[in-house]
Formats: C-alpha cells, sequence, structure tokens
C-alpha cells in the first residue's frame, strides 16, 4: 500500500544541513498497522510528511497505493492526498467550529454538496463515538474526545491509508488505549492501513502488526512486530523487554532466552538443568501478549564460562528458542549490545 524507496530528505538552515531520513526503504502491507519506532529526532515526523508529500524529498520514491506521487501533477497530487488521512499529536481543531463543523471543515473544502456533507458527519461521528457532542466546541471536550474529532476529521476523505504522528502522546494511558482501540477498530473495519510514528513501545505492542525502528534518518530494522522480537540482536525486543546491562563476571555466562506461543510453555529452565546437572540461575524477564502470542524473553546465567556452555546453548536453540549470550568474544559494541551468534554459534 505503501512504498517508500531509497528516501532522502536534507534540511538546510542557515548554512547547516541536517539528513532528517537517509535513505529509507520501507514497505507498509495494505490493511496492516505499522509503526515506526525512534527517538526524538530520528526523523520519523519527516519520514511521515514525505509520505503525503507535505515534505518534498530530495531523493526517492514514495508509492501510495500504486501510484508514484513525485509524478502528480496539482490537482491530482491534491486528490491523491484526500486519500491520505493524517492525524497529529496536538490534534489541530478548529476553535470557534463546533465537533461537527470541524469534521465538516475538509468536506467543505472538498466541495461536497450541504445535504451529503450532513449525512457524511453523522456517520463519522458515530464511527468514532461522538455523536453526543457534536455541538461541543473543542475547548469543552477532552483530549481523547479531541482526538476523536481528529480521527473523524482525517476520515472525511474516505482514505485508505491513514498516517498518524504521536497521536496519543498528549493523552493519559487510559486514553491512550481507548484511542488506540478505536484505532485498531477502524483498521479492522474498514480496512484502513494506517503508518503511525511513535516513541512509545507500548503503542507498537498493542496495535501493531509490523514496525520499523529508526535512529539517526535511518531504519535499523524492520518486519513483523512477531519477527522482530524473535529476531536475535533486536532493538525491538530490548525495548519491550528492558533488562539492564548484566555485570558478568567471567566465570558464569549470562543468557537472554526469548520465547513465544508453545515454547513458552516448556519448561526449558529446568530441563536444562536436569539434562545436564547444573544450576540456572533466573536473573529476570517479562512476558507479554502481543497479538495473541505470548512472547517472552528470560535471562539466565549458567555456571562456566561461554565456552563451557557450547552444548547448553545448542540445546536451548534446538528447542526452539532465541538464544544472545552476553559478552561472548568479538561483542566488542558494548553497552546494550548482545553479540549476534545464531549463524555461528560459539564453539
Ligand atoms: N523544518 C526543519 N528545518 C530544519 N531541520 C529540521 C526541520 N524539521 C526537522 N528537522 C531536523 O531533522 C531531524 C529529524 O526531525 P524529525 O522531526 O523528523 O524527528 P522525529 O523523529 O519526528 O522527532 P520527535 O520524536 O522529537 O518528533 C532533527 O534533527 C530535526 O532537528
Ligand atoms: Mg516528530
Amino acid at each position: 500500500m505503501i512504498q517508500i524507496e531509497k528516501l532522502r530528505k536534507v534540511y538546510r538552515a542557515r548554512g547547516r544541513e541536517v539528513t532528517a531520513v537517509d535513505g529509507v526503504d520501507l514497505t507498509v502491507r495494505e490493511g496492516e498497522v505499522f509503526g515506526v519506532l525512534g527517538r526524538s529526532g530520528a526523523g520519523k515526523s519527516t519520514l511521515l510528511r514525505c509520505v503525503n508529500l507535505l515534505e518534498r524529498p530530495d531523493e526517492g520514491r514514495v508509492r501510495v497505493d500504486g501510484r508514484d506521487l513525485l509524478e502528480l501533477s496539482g490537482g491530482e497530487l491534491r486528490r491523491a492526498r484526500q486519500r491520505i488521512g493524517m492525524i497529529h499529536q496536538h490534534f489541530g481543531l478548529l476553535s470557534s467550529r463546533t465537533v461537527a463543523g470541524n469534521v465538516a471543515f475538509p468536506l467543505e473544502v472538498m466541495g461536497v454538496p450541504r445535504a451529503e456533507r450532513a449525512a457524511r458527519v453523522a456517520e463519522l461521528l458515530e464511527l468514532v463515538g461522538l455523536t453526543e457532542h457534536a455541538d461541543a466546541y473543542p475547548a469543552q471536550i477532552s483530549g481523547g474526545q479531541k482526538q476523536r474529532v481528529g480521527i473523524a476529521r482525517a476520515l472525511a476523505g474516505r482514505p485508505k491509508v491513514l498516517l498518524s504522528d504521536e497521536a496519543t502522546s498528549a493523552l493519559d494511558p487510559e486514553t491512550t488505549a481507548s484511542i488506540l482501540e478505536l484505532l485498531r477498530d477502524l483498521n479492522r473495519r474498514l480496512g484502513l492501513t494506517i503508518l503511525l510514528i511513535t516513541h512509545e513501545m507500548d503503542v507498537v505492542k498493542r496495535i501493531c502488526d509490523s514496525a520499523a525502528v529508526m535512529r539517526q534518518g535511518r531504519v535499523v530494522e524492520s518486519g513483523p512486530v512477531r519477527e522482530l522480537l524473535l529476531r536475535p540482536g533486536s532493538e525491538l525486543a530490548r525495548g519491550l523487554f528492558p533488562l539492564p546491562e548484566p555485570v558478568l563476571r567471567g566465570d558464569t555466562t549470562v543468557v537472554d532466552v526469548t520465547f513465544e506461543g508453545e515454547s513458552a510453555d516448556r519448561p526449558f529452565v529446568s530441563t536444562l538443568a536436569r539434562t545436564y546437572s547444573i544450576d540456572v540461575n533466573i536473573l529476570g524477564g517479562a512476558v507479554e501478549d502481543i497479538g495473541g502470542t505470548r512472547i517472552g524473553r528470560l535471562r539466565i546465567e549458567l555456571p562456566g564460562p561461554p565456552d563451557v556452555n557450547a552444548a547448553q546453548l545448542a540445546h536451548l536453540r534446538e528447542a526452539g528458542l532465541t538464544v544472545e549470550v552476553h559478552g561472548v568474544a568479538g561483542d566488542a559494541a558494548g553497552a546494550g549490545d548482545t553479540a549476534t551468534e545464531e549463524e555461528a554459534p560459539v564453539s
């Protein structure tokens, strides 16, 4: 549904150049909720704004629903944009207009006749659960309700794609949950493809089918959320299971074991301990529900340095678990990094 290829955007201000997006490739499939996660300044908003050409990229391609936006003429681009809704952190409502008036605004711009407009506004307010607040002014409703107005307004042109720039960042956790629930519901009921950016792991966990992690203008990893979490060295997994950097003593092996679904139900720790007659120390861990699948990470400590635990590590891998060993040779990256040795197990 959205194809981004080799996208690059450089800002030039007062003789200084900032490469906000630095060669990004990304594919968002039709009907999925895709999350872009990254810290402040990573280039998330710039990337999103390039998808509807609010920002013109310096290089690369953006295709939405099969159309190359950079090749469209003014009128064509305006029409294409109506099929791409956008919502923002600070809602951007018109304070002098009622809830219904705000939702009607884009329809007026599109030249929808009055009678049809009224029916469409009613339909949109129903969709986001605001029918009873149609005549309220933005100052009279809560943040969550304001974002519902923002969503209704974004859906006015019956878009196939919704872009969301930190839509829940200004909301409390409970309201955030209800807005995410609404987005998920719209995604399913309308087949709406959603590309959202966020710096909150929780947003990715709750509603994203796929995700990308951005750092300094680049995508460092992307794919289905489940796959990313089970990929050795995954930043997304590190964000979801925030275990502190372990203290490595040299005479033990610290291992992060990531498991899902079935393998989560097998007692791999006690099996390991019994098979090799060793004491296994549990240092920490967490389990999350990702799209109905349980995915968890457990940090364990085995007696002896990594080289004497080769059989034990192979045993865990053979059980279908993702295994990451802390501090093995070759791990020069230091803090927060684990050796990714799926292809080349320690011998
Ligand atoms: N209009 C602009 N002019 C100059 N530099 C800009 C402009 N917009 C963004 N930048 C710079 O581009 C980089 C990426 O900014 P961007 O807003 O895309 O990041 P972000 O990931 O959305 O951050 P945040 O989470 O804080 O919203 C930053 O270094 C920022 O300072
Ligand atoms: Mg931003």
